[in-house]
């Protein structure tokens, strides 16, 4: 078996799990492995040396297939960067059910199984690090998120708990949290946005918030490589710490959710929306 750490990353295809795949390629150090549905977006990396898998991350067999393919070629997973993700934006109102359980299927049980799945071998090994990319909106909110920050909320006592939990065998729990990063995410958020609150009674506000998304996206928002490299240090923390903030607005909005009292911090969203 090769010295070379094996990592998975998910959510590949764009953004930060691109900036990710492309970070550790040039590291050398790893072993990579790159997950997305649309696996022809990850050509470019294997051309680098990755080792692209199609997955949705919310069917089961197609889950099984990967873990079990890499523990064939690698022996199993070492790095697991639960990464892939999506902002199901609208007023809670307006929001059909279904598609609020899909969002809670993408970004918490997905990767729930995902984990799952990498779990036995990391024990085996007595070693491992699993990286979960939550988000500033695991920690503050805003009008409209309400679904999207749940899943972050819940991702982030998730790997809480996960983190004592396998602590004793050897096992790290990192949590990052990104601010505004300049990714694909905006542009899988703003439509169904719209579809969903844009002409209803929160159709003024649903006005604001993607006019406040498109503008912090557009003018304000860190590049990609920002979390890769945070990610990137990390994996080469001796201990690392047990969570990482980064990007835009990251370091303002975690001090002043800190430090405000709830209705002092619902005010100042409103105002950040204006
Ligand atoms: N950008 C930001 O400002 C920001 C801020 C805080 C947190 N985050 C978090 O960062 C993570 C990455 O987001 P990003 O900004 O890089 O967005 P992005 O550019 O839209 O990338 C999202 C990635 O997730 C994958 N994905 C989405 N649904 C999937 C599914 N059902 N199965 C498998 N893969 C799926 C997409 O691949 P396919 O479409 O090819 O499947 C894509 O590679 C997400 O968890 C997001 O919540 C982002």
């Amino acid at each position: 078996m090769s010295a070379k750490k094996t990592v998975l990353i998910t959510g590949a295809s764009a953004g930060i799990g691109k900036a990710t795949a492309e970070t550790l390629l040039a590291d050398g150090g790893y072993t990579v492995y790159t997950a997305a549905r649309r696996v022809e977006k990850m050509a470019d990396l294997e051309s680098r040396g990755a080792r692209p898998i199609a997955m949705d991350i919310t069917v089961d067999e197609r889950v099984i297939a990967a873990v079990d393919r890499i523990k064939d070629e690698a022996g199993g997973v070492d790095i697991l960067i639960n990464n892939a993700g999506f902002g199901l934006n609208g007023a809670v109102e307006d929001t059909p059910i279904e598609k609020a359980r899909h969002q809670f299927e993408v970004n918490l049980f997905g990767l729930g199984r995902l984990t799952q799945l990498v779990l036995p071998g990391m024990r085996e090994k007595k070693a491992g690090t699993i990286v979960n990319i939550t988000s500033i909106g695991g920690k503050v909110y805003s009008p409209l998120g309400a679904w999207y920050i749940a899943t972050k909320h819940a991702l982030e006592g998730w790997s809480d708990c996960l983190r004592m939990e396998v602590a004793e065998f050897g096992i790290d729990v990192v949590i990052v949290e990104p601010g505004a990063i300049n990714t694909e995410f905006d542009e899988v958020l703003i439509g169904p946005l719209m579809e969903i609150s844009g002409d209803t009674a929160y159709g003024p506000t649903t006005q604001q918030f993607a006019a406040m998304m498109k503008r912090s996206m557009e003018n304000d928002a860190s590049p990609p490589s920002v979390i890769a490299d945070t990610i990137q240090r990390a994996l080469r923390a001796k201990k690392p710490k047990t969570r990482y903030a980064a990007g835009k607005y990251a370091g303002t909005m975690l001090f002043l959710r800190r430090w405000l009292s709830d209705r002092m911090f619902d005010r100042f969203i409103w105002r950040f929306m204006k």
